[in-house]
């Protein structure tokens, strides 16, 4: 039995245990009144700015008493949306590409805080960090065409965080922009946002670690999630 197999059976005897919310592999336990935090890492650099800052929050939240994960999105096979509207035929359905699109969606069903994080690249998200904005369409309610004003989703309630990093020292300029984008998705996923940290993190891998203040950010905002969720 390889690892994947092995995972697979382990989760699906816990599942029917009843011990955990989502498969494969979902870690969040069901009984737990602990706030459950789930970090994307948008970065393709591991140990890098933008992770060191994830990590960072989510172990302040852990330290808390919150339940906490992350997944690397570079790790992942995901699509693009295809806006075919498949998945708002007849009600929403799943996507009907089969991808790890799935796997990520089940882990933020079942988390109460998303912290999406994610490094400039030329003044927007990571190409992995589009790819999961994209392919939530298929967890809002309704079409954009129906719903023009406002709209919510199975995501409906949850919290959301977000974490940029950015080699420039204007961050308005550079920064700003592409936690719009992640909050304007928050808005329309029915997501309320805890807190957004817009750090100039510098270039070289994992530097940000000497910036004391976005540091204290990160600390400060992991905490705040693993009280509110
Ligand atoms: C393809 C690419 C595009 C980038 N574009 C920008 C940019 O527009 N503005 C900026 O400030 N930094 C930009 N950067 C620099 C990174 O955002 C910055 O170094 C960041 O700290 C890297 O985070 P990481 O260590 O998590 O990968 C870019 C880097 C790459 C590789």
């Amino acid at each position: 039995m390889d690892r994947r197999e092995f995972t697979k059976k382990t989760v699906k005897t816990a599942i029917a245990a009843g011990l955990v919310i989502s498969s494969p592999s979902g870690l969040f336990s069901k009984q737990s009144s602990k706030k459950k935090i789930l970090g994307l890492a948008g970065s393709p650099r591991k140990q890098g700015n933008t992770d060191t800052l994830l990590t960072t929050l989510l172990d302040a939240a852990h330290k808390e008493g919150a339940e906490t994960e992350k997944i690397y999105l570079i790790d992942h096979h995901i699509q693009p949306c295809l806006m075919c509207e498949k998945c708002h035929e007849n009600g929403r359905k799943p996507c009907f590409q089969k991808d790890d699109f799935h796997f990520i969606a089940e882990k933020m069903v079942a988390a109460d805080a998303i912290v999406i994080a994610s490094p400039v690249y030329w003044i927007t998200v990571t190409s992995s960090v589009k790819l999961i904005l994209d392919r939530a369409y298929s967890l809002i309610n309704q079409s954009l065409a129906v719903s023009l004003t406002t709209c919510n989703s199975i995501l409906n309630g949850k919290t959301g965080a977000i974490i940029v990093c950015g080699n420039s020292k204007d961050t308005q300029t550079y920064g700003e922009p592409l936690a719009n984008t992640i909050n304007h998705f928050y808005r329309w996923m029915g997501i309320q946002l805890a807190g957004k940290i817009v750090a100039s993190a510098g270039f070289v891998k994992g530097e940000v670690a000497d910036n004391e203040i976005v540091m204290n950010q990160a600390v400060e905002l992991g905490k705040k999630l693993a009280v509110s969720g």
